[in-house]
């Protein structure tokens, strides 16, 4: 039993040494191809993305106190690589017209079935939680750009 304590207790150790790069870039959102830029969204719903999606959707992760913490930081990572990998705010300008189209389908579908923000995050970030009015700036926002591409 104290055998195997301490041989945890040594992989959490060692572990810490493993950190995933981190997801920053050195300009913010000055992004030419990055969706604020490229199209007047309303100001809530820029600052509503921000808040409860950029984390894992955009170039720039403000990192939480637990990100210095192993294995948390691997799992916010892969949050993190598969979020992007399906959609970059920051990137969003560099779709095709199809894929632009798609995501903002997506976006709606996602915060209709409440899969996004995900449950897990929303549960050390409180201010990413959406209320119902909130989503539904955000998918009012999403079918009329979609109307307008
Ligand atoms: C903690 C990280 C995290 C946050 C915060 C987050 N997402 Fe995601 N998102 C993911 C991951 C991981 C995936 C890919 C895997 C999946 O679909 O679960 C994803 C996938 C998606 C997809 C593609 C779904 C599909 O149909 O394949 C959309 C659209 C999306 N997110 C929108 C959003 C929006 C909008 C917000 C904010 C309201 C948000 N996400 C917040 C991690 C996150």
């Amino acid at each position: 039993m104290k055998k195997s304590a301490l041989l945890i207790a040594i992989i959490l150790v060692l572990i810490q040494f493993f950190r995933p790069e981190k997801n920053t870039s050195e300009q913010p959102s000055y992004n030419d191809n990055a969706i604020e830029k490229q199209y007047k969204n309303p100001e809530n719903v820029n600052l509503l993305l921000k808040t409860s999606c950029y984390d894992c959707h955009s170039n720039n992760t403000h990192y939480p106190w637990y990100n210095n913490i192993q294995p948390l930081a691997w799992w916010l990572n892969k949050h993190i690589v598969d979020g992007k990998k399906e959609l970059n705010f920051d990137e969003f300008n560099t779709y095709s017209l199809e894929r632009k189209q798609k995501k903002l389908s997506e976006i709606i579908k996602e915060i209709e079935k409440k899969n996004m923000p995900l449950y897990s995050y929303t549960l050390i970030h409180a201010n990413a939680k959406l209320t119902i009015k909130q989503q539904k700036e955000i998918t009012d926002w999403a079918k009329k750009l979609k109307a307008n591409l």
